[in-house]
């Protein structure tokens, strides 16, 4: 049944050749974009809806959360705003209340956050194991993850889990816990980053990913500068995540390849970090994503339109430069092109601003201004 939806005020599309338009209408069709275009020109359709001027755009594409978890860590934060630093050393608490936690709760959590994110706009959501860290518990979560959300990344290397030897632990990820997760995947990350794994021991771990034909993301230089950016780029990852502390050299490195800089403000803000400079990386030709970095630890936000905020209000990106990396940005951090623009043939991801333009995303932060939003041409709200 095609459904056209009429009256779009802004229509932001990140397609090149279609640019934004006003006074547009986007048609729908079998989960599928099947004409974008001017209202007046607009074909006939089974379903019309009018959103009276208001602003659209492509659904957002959250490209990083750790979503497969169980338990809380509200007394890590209130310590932290007390002043205590963030040293991703209560990963170990969300990996224990994983383990413990049944197959059923794991999944009934991870649908509640990923329904949480859809109905901000979230219409293409990656998630990661991580907080398993043995055979039976990665597998388990990997599993779960690939039955809610539409890319799943194995991080089985995210900390080495205590009481075991650092280097045997990188032979089991690299070895049995790959193997046993690859067919549930398609991404395999590691935490680059002094406390969690050395440049060589991130190196076995994407090395082991690329020989099994999967691809790569790296966490680096989320807490200090490090290895991290260089290692990815050096690999050809689709992206390096967190990015927060870099050095003339990493920022040149991103800007001459094809690794997206995938920046988390909300990760910075909760963790009390500096905000990444998205200024220098975008100037330097980068290409930067936005995501959430929803986890139970260091960014316990499933909200893009807060990250995009964020970068506006603080980080000096533009609104359509924080836009496209929140869309577009995540979409290429994940190496997709069906999802984060508004296109024929595109996946039918769109979502309604309660506003005319998306400069309100920015200019009314912390306001609710989801109007409606379709995933892949339903209408779930
Ligand atoms: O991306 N950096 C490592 N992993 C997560 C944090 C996980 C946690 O603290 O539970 C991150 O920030």
């Amino acid at each position: 049944m095609a459904i056209v939806i009429d009256g779009i005020g802004e229509l932001t599309t990140n397609d090149p050749e279609i640019g934004r338009l006003t006074d547009a209408a986007v048609v729908l069709d079998g989960g599928r974009i099947a004409w974008v275009g001017p209202s007046e020109a607009a074909p006939a359709a089974d379903e019309r809806v009018d959103v009276e001027g208001r602003a659209a755009l492509p659904g957002w594409v959250d490209s990083h959360t750790h979503l497969v978890f169980a338990g809380d860590r509200t007394s890590e934060f209130a310590a932290r705003m007390a002043g205590k630093p963030y040293t991703a050393g209560g990963i170990g608490v969300t990996v224990e209340a994983t383990r413990a936690a049944s197959d059923e709760q794991l999944a009934a959590n991870l649908r509640w956050h990923a329904g949480e994110a859809l109905s901000q706009g979230t219409t293409c959501l990656e998630t990661k194991t991580g907080y398993g860290l043995s055979v039976v518990d990665e597998v388990r979560s990997a599993r779960i993850a690939a039955e809610v959300v539409d890319e799943v990344t194995f991080l089985g290397a995210h900390v080495v889990p205590p009481g075991t030897e650092p280097e045997s632990y990188v032979d089991l990820v690299c070895g049995e816990m790959m193997d046993a997760t690859a067919d549930l995947v398609r991404w395999v990350d590691v935490f680059c980053e002094q406390g969690a794994f050395d440049e060589a021991q991130s190196e076995r771990v994407l090395c082991a990913a690329a020989a099994r034909g999967l691809g790569i993301r790296v966490h680096g230089n989320q807490l200090g500068r490090g290895p991290g950016v260089q290692l990815a780029v050096r690999h050809g990852a689709a992206s390096v995540d967190h990015c927060t502390y870099l050095t003339g050299d990493d920022v040149a490195a991103l800007a001459d390849s094809d690794t997206v800089a995938t920046l988390l403000p909300a990760c910075d803000l909760s963790t009390r970090q500096p905000l990444a400079p998205a200024r220098r990386l975008l100037d330097a030709g980068a290409v930067v994503a936005l995501a959430s970095n929803a986890n139970p630890g260091s960014s316990y936000t499933t909200s893009m339109a807060f990250c995009i905020a964020t970068a506006v209000l603080q980080m000096g990106m533009s609104v359509e430069e924080a836009v496209w990396a929140a869309t577009a940005g995540g979409a290429r951090a994940l190496r997709r092109d069906d999802v984060g623009v508004l296109r024929p043939g595109a996946r039918a991801d769109l979502q309604v601003l309660n506003a005319p333009s998306v400069t309100h995303l920015a200019y009314r932060p912390g306001v609710p201004l989801i109007w409606a939003v379709w995933r892949g041409g339903i209408h779930p709200m």
